[in-house]
This record gives structure tokens, sequence and C-alpha cells, in this order.
């Protein structure tokens, strides 16, 4: 900072009326004292909102990170912002510390990376008022709306200067890098989806073939569509490029062993932003990495009846050990985890959302936990009312996928179903499944897992028909 530092001067006049007569009776006196108490009350009620102002601008705390993200221009930070549909509208809140001037069009020189045609940067004409508050407002392009919805352009990095020379001086340079679209994305609260499936992985036939599965677990769909099955009797994780009869293989697939080039029945999986998988080899007390083409992996963290598998954002796993009833916790620098959650009666597949809030299906006792930021306590936030096909109660709860809005959607496993479960709500609702045990396309037989692509159609893991539905997301509601 440098320069003028302009002050901000809250001034108030008082006026005050003054009564050209005597007052001679009580009535008089009790009006007069009405007038000054409500005075008083409108001016105490405009006063404490400017002095809260005034505090909360001078105690500036970090903002969030969403896509609408409060900057300083009193650091040069990097701000990492997400760029999901359309626009986006970058805040730059100046701070009390901080002069106010006006930034007009001239004085924000953006550059962009070489590749991309970058937004125009449009700012909003007003000068900063009272709120001082100024927000730019990048206008994608048409190409980079069609890249982002496509998710084909995820590594956009775009610098965006700002310069200020009217009052002061500051230059801030700011990242902004889209994040990868999230499955899930495009869920609303009112969506509903077809209740015919269609099989977008393996025949429906128990096989060994690139064609078939035997006895899916875990699903993930990226954000191409691409879907990656951890195929459990088979002993290896496949993915299936979208609309392909026949997968691939990603991790194992050389039969039932130990070797690291093997798997033995493969449980949760997860894919990084660089292909590389990691997967809960239960049956080998392990977990495993296998980067993006390998045809080995390698064990990251063994001892452990490793199921569910998620990673959060610094790095570090949770991992749901079925046999011990235990979630634990493994730091990206370490190979053995700390026991966070114990005495649970087999927690299947787990889920962590984007505010890092990890939900654990705790099969057995018929219920979904959750923990904030990914610690104890938990909460019990689906079931846990006895087994039963009650919409309130769950049996067997295998998998669940939790989106924006914290709606949970469950793998409810014996009862062939996917419930809907809004946050806060003491039962859900049927959204696929629910006719019975059975191989049409309106049933499932075990489905062990949930999840959804970016656009929201649905997925389930139909364990004993080996088979991935697709379930078509129908957004007229929204
Ligand atoms: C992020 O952007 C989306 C789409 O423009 C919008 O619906 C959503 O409310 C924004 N999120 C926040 C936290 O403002
Ligand atoms: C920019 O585009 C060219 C041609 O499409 C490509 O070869 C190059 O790798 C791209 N550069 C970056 C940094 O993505
Ligand atoms: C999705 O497809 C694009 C374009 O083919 C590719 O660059 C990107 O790496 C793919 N994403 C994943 C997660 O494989
Ligand atoms: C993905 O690869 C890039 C380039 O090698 C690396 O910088 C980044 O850390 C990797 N991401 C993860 C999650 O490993
Ligand atoms: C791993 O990092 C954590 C904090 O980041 C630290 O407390 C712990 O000692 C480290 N463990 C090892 C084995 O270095
Ligand atoms: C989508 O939902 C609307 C409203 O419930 C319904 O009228 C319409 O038939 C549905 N479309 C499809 C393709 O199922």
């Amino acid at each position: 900072m440098k320069g003028p530092q302009p002050v901000h001067n809250y001034s108030t006049t008082l006026y005050t009326s003054s009564c050209s007569r005597l007052l001679v009776n009580n009535r008089w006196r009790l009006i007069i004292l009405a007038l000054s108490v409500i005075i008083t009350f409108f001016v105490l009620s405009i006063l404490i909102p400017i002095i809260l102002v005034y505090v909360i601008e001078t105690n500036p705390t970090e903002a969030p990170m969403t896509n609408d993200t409060t900057i300083s221009t009193a650091k040069a930070s990097t701000l990492t912002t997400i760029l999901p549909t359309t626009t986006t509208t970058v805040y730059t809140t100046v701070l009390s510390t901080v002069s106010i001037g006006t930034f007009t069009s001239d004085e924000i020189v953006e550059t962009a990376h070489p590749n991309t045609s970058f937004p125009e940067v449009e700012t909003t004409t007003a000068p900063l008022d009272s709120s001082e508050t100024q927000s730019i407002v990048l206008s994608t392009t048409e190409r980079m709306t069609t890249s982002v919805s496509d998710a084909t352009m995820t590594s956009i990095t775009s610098t965006i200067s700002i310069i200020t020379s009217a009052n002061f001086e500051d230059s801030s340079t700011h990242i902004v890098t889209p994040s990868l679209p999230r499955p899930g994305d495009g869920l609303c609260s009112a969506a509903t989806w077809a209740r015919i499936g269609v099989t977008v992985a393996g025949l429906g036939e128990y096989g060994g073939n690139l064609d078939q599965l035997r006895n899916p677990s875990a699903v993930f769909v990226d954000e191409n569509q691409t879907i990656y099955v951890s195929d459990n009797a088979n002993n290896r994780v496949i993915k299936w490029h979208i609309g392909d009869r026949y997968g691939e293989i990603v991790a194992g697939g050389n039969g039932l062993g130990a070797n690291q080039n093997q798997l033995y029945g493969p449980r949760g999986i997860v894919v990084d932003e660089n292909g590389t998988l990691f997967v809960a080899d239960a049956e080998n007390r392990r977990v495993q990495r296998w980067f993006r083409d390998a045809s080995t992996g390698d064990t990251i963290t063994s001892d452990i009846y490793a199921h569910g598998l998620v990673q959060d954002d610094d790095g570090s796993f949770y991992i749901s050990d079925r046999a011990r009833g235990e979630v634990v916790k493994l730091l990206p620098n370490e190979t053995v985890g700390q026991t966070i959650l114990s005495l649970l009666n087999h927690p299947y597949l787990m889920f962590l959302d984007r505010y890092q809030s990890l939900y654990v299906t705790d099969r057995d006792n018929h219920r979904v936990l959750k923990l904030e930021n990914g610690a104890a306590p938990f909460s019990v936030v689906a079931g846990g009312a006895n087994d039963g096909v009650g919409l309130h109660q769950l049996n067997g709860p295998e998998g669940v996928f939790v989106d924006k809005f914290e709606t949970l959607y469950i793998a409810d496993s014996y009862n062939h179903r996917i419930l809907r479960w809004p946050k806060g709500k003491i039962s859900g609702d049927v959204i696929a499944g629910g006719n019975g045990p059975g191989a049409q396309f309106d049933q499932m037989h075990l489905p062990t897992d949930v999840t959804f692509d970016v656009e929201g159609n649905l997925y389930v893991s139909d364990h004993n028909n080996h088979r991935v539905l697709r379930f078509a997301i129908n957004k007229t509601l929204c």
C-alpha cells in the first residue's frame, strides 16, 4: 500500500427541536417523554447498524472460497474460485485499512492462458458505495461455457491483474482456476428420475469377460461419464467409457491374489484428478494405489479390512474397517491410520461431501452417520429405527451419496431401492427400485452403491444382477 489514504468520515448531526412555550400540564410532559423515547429509539436503530458495519469492516475474516469469493485488495493472494457455468463474480472488498477508489475498466488488466479466450472483464459502472464493495463480473465466452460444461477445459488458468491508480496503488494478481465439475452438480431438490433404468456396464450376466461383471460393489462416474466399477468377484477395477460395451481394466484382473498386480475382493474406490485409482482391497486387508495405465499397484496402508474409501481435499483418506467396526483416517504422510470412530456394526461405503463432512453407512445398525469436518462425534442422519421397509427405515444400507444441498441418496441395499433423504428430514422417498428384488429394469437386487454424473443422472451398482444401471434425470420440475 502506497499513496494517500482517504479517510472515511461518519458525521451525524442531531437536530434538537426547541419548544417555544412553557409546558404547563402533565399531558404535555407525557407526550414529550413519549416523543423522546421514539427519537432515541430511531437514533439508536440507525447508529447501531453503522457501528456494527464499521466493526465488521475493520475486522475482516477469511472469506470462504466459493464461486462468489471475497478477496482483499490489501494483499496479493492466490484466489481459487469455481467457474461453474457461464459467469462468476469476484467481489473485491476494499477494507477500511485501504482507501476507497473507483475501478474502471481501463484499470483492470486481464491476461489469459494463451489457449483460452478469457472473459472480457466488466465492472459495475457505479462507483464504490458505502458497502465498499466493487463487483467485477467476468463474462465467460461462448467457448468457455461450452468447454466447462463439456468438461473439456478443466485446467484453465487465468491471471487477472487489478491495477488501481486513482487514490492509491495496489496490484494484486489472482489466479482463477476452475475446479473440476463434481458428480451431482446438476441435481436439484425437485429432480426426478426415469423409473426404468438402462444397463451401462456389464450385461447383467455373471462372468469375467470385459463386457461382464461379477457382483459389482462401488461405482464412480467422472466428469466425462466414464464409469469406474469395483468388480468385486472378478478381483478387478474396470472402467467403461460412455456408450462402450466393453470395459477396460484399470487395476487387478490378474486373478485372485495378494501380489501387487492383483486384488482380492475390491470395494471402495477413489479416482483423483489425474486418473490415479485408490482401491480398498478388502480381502487382502490393504489399500492399493494404481497410477493411470500402470500394470501394477502399490500399498499405501495395510492391516485393515478396508471397505469404504474416500479422500479429502488435503489428500488424507478415510477408510472404513468393516471387520473392526471402525473408521480410520490416514494422513498423506503416513502409512498407519488413526481410528476416529469405533463400535460400528459393519461400516460399508462412505462419502465425503464438498464441505468435507464424512458420511458412513453403518450397515447392520441400518443407519447413515455424519461426521462434520471428518471428525467425531457423529450424528445419525438417516435410518436408525431398526431395519424395515418404512420410508423412515433402512435395511442394511451399503452406499451413500450426498449432494450440495446435503441431501442423501442411499443404496438401501436389502430393500432393493434407492432413497432420497433431504437434510434434517426423518424419512426419505424412493427414487429408483423399490419393486422387490428382481432383474427387470425398474428393479434391482442388492444395490450396493449409488452415484451421479455431473448432469445428475443416477447410477446404481446392482450387485446381484451384475450390472450398473443408469436412470436418466428429469429436470422438468427444477
Ligand atoms: C455458484 O454458482 C452457481 C451457478 O451460477 C449458483 O447457482 C450458486 O448459487 C453459486 N454458489 C454460491 C455459493 O454462490
Ligand atoms: C495449447 O494448445 C496447443 C494446441 O492445441 C497444445 O498443443 C498445447 O499443449 C496447449 N498448451 C497448454 C499449456 O495447454
Ligand atoms: C475428460 O476428457 C478430456 C478430453 O478428452 C480429457 O482431457 C480429460 O483428461 C478427461 N478427464 C478425465 C478425468 O479423464
Ligand atoms: C496431478 O498431476 C500434477 C502434475 O504431475 C501434479 O502437480 C498434481 O499434484 C497431481 N495431483 C494429484 C492429486 O496428485
Ligand atoms: C504427518 O503430518 C502431521 C501434521 O501434518 C504430523 O503431526 C505427523 O507427525 C506427520 N507424521 C509423520 C510420520 O511424519
Ligand atoms: C419429466 O417430469 C415431468 C413432470 O413430472 C413429466 O410430466 C414428464 O413426463 C417427465 N418426462 C419424462 C421424459 O419422463
